[in-house]
């Protein structure tokens, strides 16, 4: 089978407000099936490359292919953030709304999807993240490890191709654990997770890249 190819970076740099280089020139291919892992030290540029997979901050040099063409606008990576889910390193920053129910409509309405569509994907994918009856709760007065499930419920409300994890697992307990790993193994195709988390990586991917001095390099063992 031909590989589809989902994200290729060519020869990336960029920095934060010219300062220090993040990336130097780092190449990285993604194809449609891969599950893999990305590792690197605190600061190494884990996060950023997630924000720039999605067009939230912009290279200052090197191109983003992204479903095989390139994008540069606000327009391209429009197109982008419905087919690629990020979830966040902080899910505070994943979620806006008032409500749990209103965060995870957001998405599909914005998408143009009926309210009574709506109402469908909301009720299934609460019973998905064991969310039923939290679905009037105020966002923002859930626990942090809630707050984790409802950003994945966000994303899952999208049926998206592709997921980016930015340290999905941090200050989760196990079953919750347990049941993001579940869910990334059993209905998504194509992820990526940046993490800490050894035994969770091991178990969710089969690959490990690292990021070092700018580059992208593949981990020969797991
Ligand atoms: N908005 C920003 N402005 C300036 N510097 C930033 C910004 N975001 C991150 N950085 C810096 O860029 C580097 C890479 O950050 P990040 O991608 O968050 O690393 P990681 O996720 O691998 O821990 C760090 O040194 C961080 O302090
Ligand atoms: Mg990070």
């Amino acid at each position: 089978m031909d590989n589809i190819n989902i994200v290729d970076i060519r020869k990336l740099h960029f920095s934060y407000h010219h300062g220090q280089e993040i990336f130097k020139g780092l190449n990285f291919s993604l194809n449609k099936g891969d599950k893999v892992g990305i590792i690197g030290s605190n600061g190494s540029g884990k996060t950023t490359l997630f924000h720039i997979i999605v067009g939230l901050i912009k290279p200052i040099k090197g191109d983003v292919y992204i479903f095989d063409k390139k994008r540069t606008n606000e327009k391209d990576f429009f197109e982008v953030r419905q087919k690629i889910g990020l979830l966040f390193q902080e899910s505070d920053d994943q979620l806006f709304c008032p409500t749990v129910e209103e965060d995870i409509a957001f998405g599909p309405l914005n998408i143009g999807k009926s309210h009574e569509e709506v109402k469908l994907v909301v009720k299934d994918v609460c019973e998905k993240f064991s969310l039923s009856g939290l679905e009037r709760k105020v966002t923002y007065r859930l626990s942090g490890g809630e707050k984790r499930l409802v950003a994945f419920a966000t994303l899952a409300a999208m049926n998206p191709e592709c997921l980016l994890l930015d340290e999905p697992t941090s200050g989760l307990d196990e079953a919750t654990t347990e049941r993001i790993l579940r869910y990334i193994k059993n209905h998504v195709e194509t992820y990526i997770v940046v993490s800490h988390d050894f035994e969770f990586l091991k178990d969710a991917v089969n690959k490990i890249f690292f990021i070092k001095d700018g580059k992208m390099n593949l981990k020969e063992t797991l």
